[in-house]
């Protein structure tokens, strides 16, 4: 695997830095919130289970998995939910844990989705943020790295469902592409 790596972006020690550093964060804001940790499958998988265990406070964990409507390597506005939360949401307060936000069509829809369940507050926390390709009108209030505009894989991120198990986050070479 590490062969199809052009370059690596973010290594191991930064994440496990920064998730620390989000963690201790989040954890001071919502002391005594108890909130639902929503862990969006499948790329946030391994950041929201590093992330959960540097927050020392009580919290409840959930799973959803959503895809975007649209062509190839773009989103578009709508989302077809795949598997939905197991918990009520209603009254709760709400953390939105994201591998990366790109256009952030995905999050968007997915947050009016969650609005609608009435939630106490609902906040997004994503790894990474690729600002200068947002298209939807969302600013997550959590943010680990700016990550330059190329497509990155590893720590959960996926091109075509593999790289997600390598522990720093990489360019693939252009030739894994086609
Ligand atoms: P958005 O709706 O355009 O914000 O798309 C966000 C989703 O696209 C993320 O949750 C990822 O699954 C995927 N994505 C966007 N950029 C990358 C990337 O650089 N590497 C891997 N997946 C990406
Ligand atoms: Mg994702």
């Amino acid at each position: 695997m590490l062969n199809d790596i052009e370059s690596i972006c973010f290594t191991a020690e930064q994440i496990e830095n920064k998730v620390k550093e989000l963690g201790e964060i989040i954890a001071a804001d919502y002391a005594d919130k108890n909130p639902v940790v929503i862990c969006i499958l499948k790329g946030s998988l391994i950041f929201t289970a590093d992330l959960m265990r540097c927050m020392d406070i009580p919290c409840q964990v959930d799973f959803m998995s959503v895809s975007s409507y649209g062509s190839g390597t773009s989103s578009s506005g709508r989302v077809k939910i795949k598997k939905d939360l197991d918990c009520d949401i209603a009254g709760r307060h709400i953390l939105i844990v994201e591998d990366i936000l790109d256009s952030g069509n995905t999050l968007s829809c997915l947050k009016n989705l969650l609005s609608a369940r009435n939630p106490a507050s609902i906040s997004i926390c994503t790894l990474f943020d690729k600002p200068a390709r947002r298209v939807a009108d969302i600013t997550p209030e959590y943010v680990g790295f700016i990550c330059p505009d190329a497509f990155i894989v590893g720590y959960g991120l996926d091109y075509a469902e593999k790289y997600r198990n390598l522990p720093f986050v990489g360019i693939l070479k252009p030739e894994v592409y086609s």
